[in-house]
């Protein structure tokens, strides 16, 4: 039997992780971060000093050399670079960007994609991205665009980054956002943008909750719950 496939793309901090992995966890599907895998890429290219914009050929050589897994715990995703957990070491906001950067290196997303089809081939998932509906998985039953205001998103994003105790400053914060959002929608390959049968969902001025409700009962009514 084929597997349920939800995707769910959007930009950073629209909140798509959080209710991703609420939703999952209510349906029991597995979820998968695809902008982890991304940032572990970008990791490894910071680690090694590479210029990821302006030197692609040794970031493409790097791809040989890198092993990206992922498993689920207590915790939900953990993701591994060459067996080390960076599960934490991702989040810092300079491998945000570096994501971003490296992702846009179409031997990077080839590498990535085959990764995140085979997950979904084998299990019931909700993935969450930016080119899952789009690209990655273009069969899925149920496709959503989540948004928000970027003043929102920014917040959100600082909140988070504070909360787990790293120090940052507002105004950047929201730059990085607008960077990214440039970056990840202007890109050639698998821009940032909603499938054309994608049901797009803005969120700002939404609580969490409010938003996992909507979620789960486009979810229920695609599944005919
Ligand atoms: O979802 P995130 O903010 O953790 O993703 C980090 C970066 O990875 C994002 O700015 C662009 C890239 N990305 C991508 O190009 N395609 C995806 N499916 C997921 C992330």
């Amino acid at each position: 039997m084929p597997t349920f496939k939800i995707a769910i793309d959007g930009p950073a901090g629209a909140g798509k992780s959080t209710i991703a992995k609420a939703a999952s966890k209510k349906i029991g599907f597995v979820y998968i971060d695809t902008g982890a895998m991304f940032r572990a890429v970008g990791l490894a290219a910071l680690r090694r000093n590479i210029d990821i914009n302006g030197d692609k050929e040794t970031v493409e050589a790097m791809l040989g050399e890198i092993a990206i897994d992922i498993a689920h715990g207590e915790n939900g995703q953990e993701i591994f670079l060459n067996g080390e957990n960076v599960s934490t070491e991702i989040r810092m906001p300079e491998v945000s960007v570096a994501a971003s950067d490296i992702s846009k290196i179409p031997s990077v997303r080839k590498k990535l994609l085959d990764l995140q089809r085979s997950i979904a081939e084998k299990t019931d998932v909700i993935m969450d991205g930016r080119d899952i509906g789009t690209v990655v998985l273009p069969d899925a039953q149920l496709k959503i665009f989540l948004t928000a205001s970027v003043e929102e998103r920014a917040m959100r994003r600082y909140k988070e980054l504070i909360e787990k105790g790293v120090e940052c400053d507002f105004d950047e914060v929201k730059k990085d956002m607008e960077y990214r959002d440039k970056n990840d929608s202007e890109r050639e390959i698998a821009p940032l943008k909603p499938a054309d049968d994608g049901v797009i969902v803005d969120t700002t001025g939404n609580t969490l909750e409010e938003s996992v409700e909507i979620i789960l009962n486009l979810i229920n009514e695609r599944r005919g719950k």
